[in-house]
């Protein structure tokens, strides 16, 4: 057997030596197991005699001692080394540059809609809404247009199979409107509506504002004058503007609205094809037939009415030349808002 000495002077070295935790408890086991080195000592203290045994006991036990005071202090050691490793590698080097933020911006169809809601809410009008999928009723037949009538040709329209479609104007909340809410009555309302088709000017799906108000004694004039205010609320300017006789089913007399042009003040430009005047709206008196079919005495009460696109109307306000600009999501173009 070695001598305790021996084994205390190999033990040390291994144990301050051992690269790893795994080492250092094998070499536990080697010297202090059950089966150890140090435990075989223990063993043969029964050989002794009784005067030799507390003597041989107690030196056994100083060794064994130290050693798990060695074995202690490294796993110490290799357990604070893991700890300065970990805090090493998850160290955040807080002089690097920051991710930044973006910020986002109100789309300018959006900001028109508020813009519009604004104005209109504080000349009395409530803000309402109505469903994008409709049914024929709403979005024709209570509107004035018979059935086969050539004027629901006007309107290319998307239709579902089971005879739903998509409306193709904002006056289907007119009539909801209507049914719901006696008058006397001030509306608008604005919103995506959709028709078939596709090209510079035109998109499948584009923005409407519609605006009913009715009363009792409600006029063309009436009418004028709301269209005046609104212009040059909305567009932060006195606007001449110019009423066409048109044709709607739903209103008569049926007008469109022509405003001079915004860019070139009705000089005549590329904007408003060097007519000086710009197509914004169409307008009207509302027709008996569409007050009655909402259950309103046409005797008593007059409506007015006018939509508008609103996607027209934010190009002319914010100064962007293509419509399309408005639909392709292009953030350099959105922040601009
Ligand atoms: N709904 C019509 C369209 O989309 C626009 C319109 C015209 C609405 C005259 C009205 C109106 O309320 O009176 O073409």
């Amino acid at each position: 057997m070695e001598s305790l000495e021996d084994i205390l002077r190999n033990a040390t070295k291994a144990i301050q030596s051992a690269p790893d935790l795994k080492t250092l408890d094998n070499i536990r086991v080697q010297y202090l197991g059950k089966k150890g080195q140090l435990t075989d000592y223990l063993k043969t203290l029964g050989q002794l005699s009784p005067e030799e045994r507390p003597l041989a006991g107690q030196k056994i036990n100083t060794v064994k001692e130290s050693l798990q005071a060695l074995i202690e202090e490294r796993t110490h050691q290799f357990k604070y080394a893991l700890i300065a490793e970990q805090l090493a590698a998850e160290a955040i080097d807080v002089s690097l540059p920051g991710r930044s933020q973006e910020v986002g911006s109100i789309h300018p169809i959006t900001k028109t809609f508020q813009n519009l809601q604004q104005i209109f809410t504080q000349m009395g009008f409530i803000v309402l809404d109505g469903p994008e999928i409709e049914d024929d009723y709403h979005n024709f037949a209570a509107l004035n247009f018979p059935e086969l009538h050539p004027a629901r040709a006007m309107q290319d329209t998307f239709y579902f199979a089971n005879g739903m479609l998509l409306r193709t104007h904002m006056s289907t909340v007119q009539i909801r409107a209507m049914i719901q809410m006696p008058p006397p009555l001030r509306m608008v309302a604005m919103g995506r509506v959709y028709r078939n088709e596709f090209d510079i000017t035109h998109t499948p799906m584009f923005h409407q504002m519609e605006c009913l108000m009715i009363d009792e004694h409600v006029s063309f004039a009436d009418l004028k004058g709301l269209l005046q205010e609104f212009l040059y609320a909305f567009f932060s300017k006195d606007i001449a503007i110019r009423f066409r006789p048109s044709y709607f089913p739903f209103t008569e007399p049926s007008a469109e609205v022509d405003i001079a042009c915004v860019s070139c003040n009705g000089k005549g430009c590329r904007i408003c094809k060097k007519s000086g005047w710009l197509e914004v709206l169409g307008c009207g008196m509302v027709h008996p037939n569409v007050l009655k079919m909402a259950g309103i005495d046409s005797e008593r009460f007059q409506g007015l009415a006018f939509g508008a696109g609103v996607d027209r109307l934010a190009l002319l306000k914010y100064g962007i030349s293509d419509l399309r600009s408005l639909f392709e999501n292009d953030l350099r173009f959105l922040k601009q808002f």
